[in-house]
């Protein structure tokens, strides 16, 4: 249980609150690229409750400024894309991607006003098509040489969806790897080779037994819970007999982030942001360690799933998350259909807008919730202080930092260690493009 303080400091990010201080320390998903393709390349973004314009200038260098123009406060987002800049229309006045005032054609022709504007600027990179934004003060840390960084164009995909939520209890789903024995239980198990979003399609070539019948026959994993390199590393153990267990490892990435295997071939890593306190976006890349992903086709089955442009999901908090009472008492746990992320929708959205963690009763299986909440803490207590955070890399360090190992299938009782070293080496043979994880990979203890 949290005092309603500490509720307050993790989940307030606004400018000038102690999270939002320490989130603006890391690059943040601002956009997919595909967001900025068309005819206008101009979008409103708003991140962390502030408002921004992204943009794509004629050269195609990526701006990301403030969104009200520095003479009278117009909004920048109807902006004309033009000369070199993005002008606004209330007077004309003209700004590059890096917030330069280049022209105020309604001034005297003398005039030197332009030289003393600037409009505030954000240092963006483009990487696995997501647009990152950096909102801090100083230089960007460099990204991690993660999996979903190294890998090439041709094996990720990038996509979001927004959550009414706030981002921390959005986060906190993906590191609770109890709830899916619940949240995500099917009463029969359906053809593995179903399509996305539908039931798991861990690895399980040990054994026939799928993974909808492990997570429900078996629904009290043991969790371990290590500090990483990258966050924190998350063991999840069913046993399944003498022979037989199931092992899922997942990361966290700090702050926002957790690297999560959606199969065998492909992982998942997947940013909370907020917009605001009571609403956020998640951004993931799924990167594929064999075959080149089918972006048109990915998107497409999603896009049956959310609506454009604010990529809001179709079923979900306005039609009450599809429930269906026969559903419910006959083939899920839930009743809101198939569709896992869903499920998890309606987890994240029913908790509030914002938790209230001064009511909750933490048990056992929330034991990576606790060590997060810790980290969180303790990183915003040193980014008061001035002093360096976690994983404010250099270029040095960042290049050291790959994979991480994530694994999620049945390996021999007793011996999951071994186990899921093997299986993410035979993941990274498929994968010639990646360096092998393992000789960084600490070892669990
Ligand atoms: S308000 Fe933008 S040019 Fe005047
Ligand atoms: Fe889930």
């Amino acid at each position: 249980m949290m005092s309603r303080d500490q509720n307050r400091l993790i989940t307030q990010t606004g400018n000038g609150t102690p999270a939002g201080a320490l989130l603006r320390r890391y690059w943040q998903p601002a956009a997919l690229s595909v967001e900025l393709e068309g005819p206008r390349p101009v979008r409103p973004v708003k991140l962390l409750g502030d408002d921004f314009v992204l943009f794509r200038d004629e050269q195609g260098r990526l701006g990301l400024i403030d969104r009200d123009c520095p003479h009278r406060g117009a909004d920048m987002a109807y902006g004309r894309l033009e000369n070199g800049g993005l002008r606004c229309l209330f007077h004309g006045w003209l700004f590059d991607v890096d917030g330069k005032c280049l022209e105020t054609p309604a001034e005297p022709e003398k005039s030197r006003l332009c030289d003393r504007i600037t409009l505030r600027s954000y240092p963006v990179c483009e990487r696995s098509g997501i647009i990152f934004a950096y909102l801090g003060e100083g230089e960007p840390p460099a990204l991690p040489a993660l999996d979903c960084f190294a890998a090439p164009d041709s094996h990720v995909f990038a996509f979001k969806g927004l959550m009414e939520c706030n981002w921390l209890q959005a986060l906190e789903v993906g590191i609770d790897p109890a709830h899916a024995s619940f949240l995500h239980r099917f009463f029969e198990d359906a053809d593995p080779n179903d399509n996305y979003g539908r039931q798991f399609r861990a690895e399980s070539a040990d054994s026939d037994i799928p993974m909808t019948a492990v997570l429900r026959d078996f629904p009290r994993p043991e969790i371990e819970v290590e500090k990483s390199e990258i966050g924190l590393r998350i063991t999840a153990l069913r046993e399944i007999d003498a022979r037989r267990t199931h092992v899922r490892v997942t990361n966290l990435l700090f702050p926002q982030a957790f690297v999560i295997p959606m199969s065998s071939e492909m992982t998942i890593t997947q940013w909370h942001v907020p917009v605001d306190d009571v609403s956020c976006y998640w951004y993931a890349i799924f990167t594929s360690f064999t075959d080149p992903v089918d972006k048109p086709e990915m998107r497409r089955q999603r896009l049956e799933l959310y609506t454009l442009p604010d990529y809001r999901p179709r079923v979900g908090r306005g039609n009450q998350y599809g429930y269906d009472v026969a559903e419910q008492r006959d083939q899920t746990f839930t009743g809101m259909g198939l569709d896992i992320n869903v499920h998890d929708q309606w987890a994240v959205e029913s908790q509030g807008r914002i938790q209230d963690r001064t009511r909750e009763h933490l048990g056992t299986t929330d034991k990576a919730i606790v060590a997060y909440r810790k980290m969180l803490l303790g990183e915003i207590r040193k980014a008061e202080e001035g002093k360096p955070v976690f994983l404010e890399l250099t270029a040095e360090q960042a290049a050291a930092i790959t994979g991480p190992a994530t694994i999620d299938g049945i390996g021999t009782t007793g011996e999951w260690e071994a186990y899921w070293r093997s299986a993410d080496a035979r993941r990274r043979e498929n994968a010639p493009w990646l360096a092998s994880t393992l000789s960084e990979a600490a070892p669990a203890q």
